[in-house]
């Protein structure tokens, strides 16, 4: 039996690397997905030629995260065509790497927007929609479900990243409050933080062969993940089977947070 069959789910940042991952994860366990891009019109038709060849069906719909008009525009296009809406995976995010001291003020703001206040503008449209469903009479079953994509410097500091492990960290603490304000509603709300996936946001270590090992040797686990380890994750999270967990991080990361070099950081 298929898991989410029948839910409407809207994937952010769906045009590559993981986002596309869960789509693709998500449609093949039944659910209708809305696949987000910013730029990537062409990742965009990629994600959903691979969500139909999976048996699935999708819509693509074009928004910045980090802009309110846009992120409505989204919303309204996908209740337009699939009338409600059961999981919101707010998965877009960005890296713009420097030293602290480097950093540019443009660059600390553009990744604070949209990794953590596109984020946010997505879980609050998908939690008022939730709640204009009314009350869910089975109690095994959620109003609906917000994925957070976080990320494991959520809670290991990241030199170099500041911008990034500092959106990350808000990202954590924004779902737990998001989780404890919306519980009454039966609205979960959970994170994922992956550890080395590979994808286009750390291109340039997948092209070094010396970067690599270094991330390997990072990872206890010893291989890099992948984004299919994490779409399995959030179906998982979206599915009834994990009704009882909300307001939790699930670390996705080959055991990495648990790399001795790291224990007491977090
Ligand atoms: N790859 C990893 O190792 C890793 C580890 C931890 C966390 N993450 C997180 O996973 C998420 C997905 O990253 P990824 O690794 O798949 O990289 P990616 O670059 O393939 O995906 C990021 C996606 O976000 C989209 N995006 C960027 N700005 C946007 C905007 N303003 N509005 C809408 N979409 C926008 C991009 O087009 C892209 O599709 C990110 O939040 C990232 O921080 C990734």
């Amino acid at each position: 039996m298929q898991r989410l069959k029948g839910q409407k789910a809207l994937i952010t940042g769906a045009s590559s690397g993981i986002g596309r991952g869960i789509a693709i994860a998500m449609a093949k366990e039944g659910a209708q997905v809305g696949i987000n891009y910013y730029k990537n019109l062409e990742g965009a038709e990629e994600t959903l030629k691979q969500v139909e060849a999976n048996g699935g069906e999708g819509i693509i719909l074009q928004a910045n995260v980090g802009d309110p008009e846009e992120v409505e525009g989204m919303f309204k296009k996908f209740l337009d065509a699939f009338g409600t809406i059961d999981i919101m995976v707010t998965n877009a995010g960005i890296q713009k790497d420097a030293p602290f001291l480097e950093m540019d003020f443009k660059d600390w703001q553009q990744v604070l927007n949209i990794n953590l206040s596109g984020q946010f503008l997505c879980a609050q449209f998908a939690a008022k929609e939730f709640i204009k469903r009314g009350v869910v009479k089975d109690r095994s079953k959620a109003a609906g479900k917000i994925i957070c994509m976080s990320s494991v410097h959520d809670i290991i500091p990241w030199a170099g990243h500041i911008n990034y492990a500092t959106s990350k960290g808000g990202v954590m603490m924004m779902m737990k409050t998001m989780a404890q304000e919306l519980a009454h509603h039966k609205i979960r709300v959970n994170a994922i933080s992956p550890g080395a996936i590979k994808t286009p946001i750390n291109e340039e270590v997948w092209q070094n062969e010396e970067k690599r090992k270094e991330l390997l040797e990072l990872i206890p686990y010893q291989r890099i993940g992948k984004p299919k380890d994490i779409g399995n994750t959030a179906v998982w999270l979206a599915s009834d089977e994990s009704d009882y967990v909300n307001g939790t991080t699930i670390y996705v990361d080959g055991c990495m947070t648990l790399y001795p070099g790291f224990i007491g950081n977090g």
